[in-house]
């Protein structure tokens, strides 16, 4: 399955992309991660992007289709894969559409206010990039992740008035593109809910997978 993940930041699209990666065999590629991972490695790429990331900007778009491209084509996609964060422009949508056959596109619907609280608790393992949140999704060992090990923290861009332009970014940039995907036959719609469970029951609903 070719998937695609939308939905404002914090909506829960790495959080539920990771269950349905596990549950499938498929991997998930975020774009985010993506970026963060080649600023953490100071690579080309990683400085060039920084500055937009850390002000909550979307990096520029011939930069990501290159990064997604590259990676879908790697041996590891041929099943499928899900994609996080990607597209977030209509660019990026017709770009996909001339390399990349998807098979749904599913959309998590989150109010802007419970997007904002969310993202005060949210911490992120800055060895494996694992996605916690302290009340919703408490890690075992507080400060440590149950996956690897590692060390958790607040993510750079999860500020308030980060999120407040990250949130504005998408309603103007990225709501289009769930327009692309209604008009293309492939959007499937589901209200992210308080508990995660909940959410994800939804979600593996709206795909036809068995939990
Ligand atoms: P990116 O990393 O993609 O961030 P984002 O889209 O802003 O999304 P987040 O990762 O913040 O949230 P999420 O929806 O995955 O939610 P999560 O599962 O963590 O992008 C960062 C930056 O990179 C961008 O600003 C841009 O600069 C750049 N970039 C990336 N892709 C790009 C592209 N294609 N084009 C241009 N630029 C790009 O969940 C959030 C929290 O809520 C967690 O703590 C979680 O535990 C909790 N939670 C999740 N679900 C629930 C639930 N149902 N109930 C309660 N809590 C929940």
């Amino acid at each position: 399955m070719k998937l695609v993940i939308l939905g404002a930041p914090g909506a829960g699209k790495g959080t539920q992309a990771g269950l349905i990666a596990d549950r499938l065999g498929i991997p998930t590629i975020s774009t985010g991660n993506l970026l963060r991972a080649a600023m953490q490695q100071g690579t080309q790429i990683g400085q060039k992007v920084h500055s937009y990331m850390e002000s909550g900007k979307l990096v520029p778009d011939e930069l990501v289709i290159d990064l997604v491209r590259e990676r879908v084509g790697q041996s590891d996609c041929q099943k499928g894969y899900v994609l996080d964060g990607f597209p977030r422009t209509l660019p990026q949508a017709k770009a996909l559409s001339s390399f990349a056959q998807i098979d749904a596109a599913l959309s998590i619907e989150v109010s802007d206010e419970e997007i904002e609280r969310r993202m005060e608790g949210r911490r992120i393992c800055t060895k494996c990039q694992a996605t916690y949140h302290v009340e919703d999704n408490p890690p075992k060992v507080a400060g440590v992740c149950d996956r690897c090990g590692g060390p958790l923290a607040l993510r750079e861009d999860d500020s308030r008035e980060v999120v407040e332009n990250r949130l504005h970014i998408y309603h103007e940039e990225t709501e289009p593109v769930k327009e692309y995907y209604r008009q293309e036959g492939l959007l499937l719609a589901v209200r992210g809910q308080k508990k995660l469970a909940d959410t994800t029951k939804l979600v593996f609903e709206a795909l036809g997978i068995s939990l």
